[in-house]
C-alpha cells in the first residue's frame, strides 16, 4: 500500500500532536511545596546531626534530596526575614525591617508587606499556577480599614488562605505567659492604681469632713480613672482575641484561635488542598506554627521525646512534615513537585517556659534567634527533594539565601523576574543540579534593623568564607550566649557594641566564630578592604522607603482590628470540626 501526499500529511500532523502531547505530559510545570519552620534550630534535626532528637521525616527529605549547610536568613526574626523570603529582596528594600520594634506586634496596626512589593506567588499565579498559604503569615492585615486587607496574602498572590495572619505568642495560650508589651502594661495598671487610691483618699478626706471637697471633683477623678482603665484594659486584656485568630481566606473562622487544634487544622487544610490541586500545578505553602512559643503540643507526642516540651513539639512538628509529604506521595505527586523545607531563622536559645527550656538549638553556631550577625540567628536547614531532577543524598556547603527561593521558582514555572527593581536571591538550580559547583552569592549582607551588622564574603578563588562583624549585640548576664533579660536582645543603643576594627572570622575554617583574626596579621587588611567595596556597592542599591515596622506603625488601632463579631465584641467559633488528632 502507498502512502497518498495528503495520507502522508495527516500522519505528520498526528506524529506532531502526539509529540506535543508527549512534552507536555513528560515535562508539565513542577508543583512547589514549602514547608517553614518558626524558629527552629540548624542544630535540633537528626539529618544536622542531632542524634538524640528524632525527625525522620525531615531527614527523610535529606536522603532523598539535596541537603544545604550554609543556608541563610535575610534577618534573625519572623517578620523580616518572611518578608525577604516572599520579596526575594533584603527587608530593608520593602521597609520590612526595623530595629524598633522589629516585627510585627498588632494584627491590628497598619504594618505589613506594602502592596506594590510582588511576591513569587504572584508571579506564578500568573502563570497559571493554584497558589495557597497555610499557616503562619506575620506580614501584616490592613492598612486603613478593619477589612482593606492590604497586606493579605489574597492580595500578595494566594488564591487560597488559611491560617493566622499574625503568629503566635504566648498570648494566645489562655492562662499562659503574657507576653507583649508587658513593661507599658504594668506601668498602666500601677498608674492606674495610684489613681484610684487618690480617688479614694479624697472620698475619705471628704467624708471624715477633714476638707471640703466637691463632689463633683470626686465623681469626676473617679469617672476619669475607669475611662483610664477601660481604654488600656481594652487593649491587653483581651490580647488573645485581637492577635490570636484563624482566617479563611478573608473570613474569621476562629477569633481566639482554639490554640489546641490548630497544627491538625493545618494538616488538614494542607492535605485537601493538595488534593484539590492535583491536577494543576501549584504552589503550596505551609508556615508552621512550630516551633514557635507557647509549646502546644498534642496528646500524642506529649512526653514522648528526650528534650522536654522543646523537642516534644519538634517532634511533632516532623510528624506533620511527614504528613503532608505522604498526601503528596499518595497523589503520584512526587517526581513534579519540588518539597522545600527550612526554618525563618534561628533557635531562639533564650526561649523558656516557666523554668522549662522552650527554644531552639543552632548547633556549634554561635548566638540565636534576633542575633542578627552571628551565625546561630541566621544558619538554617534548608532541604530540597525533586527525584528525578535534583540528586539524591547531596549535602552543599555553599552560601545560599532564602531570598534564593524567589528566582529559582519564578524560572521553573515560567515567569520573568521584575525588572523594576532589585532581586538580592539568585536562582538555585544551577547549584541543586549540580551544573555549577560555587553559589553566586558572593556578599551577603546581615543586618540587624536598619543596622548593618554583619557582612559575608564567599571568595570565588579560594573558597574561603569571611565574616566582618561591625556591630553585636552585648550578652546579658555577662558571659551567657544570649541575652536572657529581654524577649530578644537589641539592634542598637548601649545594648550593643560597635567594633573598629570590625571583628573578622574566617568562618570557612572557624564555623563557631570563636577567635577573631588579628587586625595586625595578614590577611585581615586585604579581606576587610574587599568587603569594605562591597558594602559601599551595596548600600548605593538601597533607597529609603517607608518604614512599615516603626514603633508609630506597630500601635494597636482599634479601627484596623480584625473583628468576627461588632467591635469590641469580637468572637466567633466558625470551625466545625473538633479533630485533635494530627491526621497521617
Ligand atoms: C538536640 O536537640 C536538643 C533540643 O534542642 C538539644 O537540647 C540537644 O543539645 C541537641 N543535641 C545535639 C547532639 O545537638
Ligand atoms: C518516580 O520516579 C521513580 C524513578 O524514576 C519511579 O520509580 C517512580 O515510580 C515514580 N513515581 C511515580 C508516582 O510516577
Amino acid at each position: 500500500m502507498e502512502f497518498t501526499r495528503s495520507h502522508h500529511w495527516i500522519f505528520l500532523v498526528i506524529l506532531h500532536l502526539a509529540g506535543y502531547r508527549f512534552v507536555m505530559t513528560s515535562n508539565p510545570k513542577p508543583n512547589f511545596v514549602l514547608m517553614i519552620a518558626d524558629d527552629f534550630g540548624i542544630g535540633d534535626i537528626g539529618c544536622y546531626g542531632n542524634s538524640t532528637i528524632r525527625t525522620p521525616n525531615i531527614d527523610r527529605l535529606a536522603i532523598n534530596g539535596v541537603k544545604l549547610t550554609q543556608h541563610i536568613a535575610a534577618a534573625p526574626v519572623c517578620t523580616p526575614s518572611r518578608a525577604a523570603f516572599m520579596t526575594g529582596r533584603y527587608p530593608i528594600r520593602s521597609g520590612m525591617d526595623s530595629g524598633e520594634s522589629r516585627v510585627l506586634q498588632w494584627l491590628g496596626a497598619p504594618g505589613g508587606l506594602p502592596p506594590n512589593e510582588t511576591t513569587f506567588a504572584s508571579i506564578l499565579q500568573k502563570q497559571g499556577y493554584s497558589t495557597g498559604f497555610i499557616g503562619k503569615w506575620h506580614l501584616g492585615a490592613n492598612c486603613e480599614s478593619s477589612n482593606d486587607h492590604c497586606h493579605h496574602p489574597l492580595k500578595h498572590g494566594f488564591d487560597y488562605f488559611y491560617g493566622t495572619p499574625f503568629s503566635l505568642f504566648h498570648d494566645c495560650k489562655p492562662g499562659g505567659i503574657r507576653e507583649l508589651d508587658v513593661h507599658i502594661e504594668a506601668k498602666l495598671k500601677l498608674l492606674t492604681q495610684l489613681m484610684a487610691f487618690a480617688v479614694m483618699t479624697l472620698v475619705i478626706v471628704r467624708y471624715s469632713n477633714m476638707l471640703t471637697i466637691s463632689r463633683n471633683l470626686i465623681l469626676y477623678s473617679a469617672l476619669f480613672t475607669v475611662l483610664f482603665f477601660i481604654t488600656w484594659y481594652l487593649k491587653y486584656g483581651f490580647i488573645h482575641y485581637w492577635n490570636c485568630i484563624i482566617m479563611r481566606n478573608y473570613e474569621i473562622i476562629e477569633q481566639p484561635m482554639k490554640v489546641e487544634r490548630t497544627a491538625s487544622l493545618i494538616v488538614r487544610e494542607a492535605q485537601q488542598f493538595i488534593d484539590r490541586n492535583k491536577n494543576a500545578p501549584f504552589l503550596l505553602i505551609v508556615s508552621f506554627l512550630h516551633v514557635h512559643t507557647p509549646m502546644i503540643t498534642t496528646k500524642a507526642f506529649t512526653g514522648k521525646s528526650k528534650h522536654g516540651i522543646y523537642g516534644d513539639n519538634v517532634e511533632e512538628m516532623d510528624f506533620m512534615i511527614g504528613s503532608v509529604v505522604n498526601t503528596i506521595d499518595n497523589a503520584g505527586l512526587e517526581n513534579n513537585t519540588m518539597i522545600y523545607f527550612a526554618s525563618d531563622h534561628g533557635g531562639h536559645i533564650e526561649s523558656k517556659e516557666g523554668k522549662l527550656q522552650a527554644g531552639g538549638w543552632n548547633g556549634i553556631y554561635r548566638g540565636g534567634k534576633g542575633m542578627a550577625g552571628w551565625e546561630g540567628g541566621i544558619r538554617v536547614p534548608g532541604i530540597f527533594q525533586w527525584p528525578g531532577v535534583i540528586p539524591s543524598n547531596v549535602e552543599i556547603d555553599e552560601p545560599t539565601s532564602l531570598m534564593d527561593i524567589y528566582p529559582t521558582l519564578v524560572h521553573l514555572g515560567g515567569g520573568d523576574l521584575p525588572k523594576d527593581r532589585i532581586i538580592d536571591g539568585r536562582d538555585l538550580m544551577p547549584l541543586l543540579t549540580k551544573k555549577t559547583a560555587h553559589s553566586e552569592h558572593e556578599f551577603l549582607f546581615h543586618y540587624c534593623g536598619f543596622l548593618l551588622h554583619a557582612v559575608r564574603w564567599h571568595q570565588k578563588e579560594s573558597g574561603a568564607i569571611w565574616k566582618a562583624h561591625y556591630v553585636t549585640p552585648v550578652f546579658f548576664p555577662e558571659g551567657a550566649v544570649g541575652c536572657y533579660d529581654r524577649i530578644v536582645c537589641a539592634c542598637e543603643g548601649d545594648r550593643v557594641l560597635h567594633h573598629d576594627p570590625p571583628l573578622l572570622f574566617e568562618l570557612s575554617a572557624d564555623p563557631s566564630e570563636s577567635s577573631p583574626l588579628d587586625p595586625h596579621v595578614d590577611p585581615y587588611k586585604t579581606v576587610l578592604n574587599r568587603i569594605k567595596m562591597a558594602v559601599a556597592e551595596h548600600q548605593k542599591t538601597v533607597s529609603e522607603v517607608p518604614v512599615q515596622i516603626s514603633r508609630l506603625n506597630n500601635l494597636w488601632r482599634p479601627w484596623l482590628q480584625p473583628c468576627c463579631g461588632i467591635f469590641p465584641f469580637c468572637w466567633c467559633d466558625k470551625e466545625d470540626s473538633n479533630v485533635t488528632e494530627i491526621p497521617e
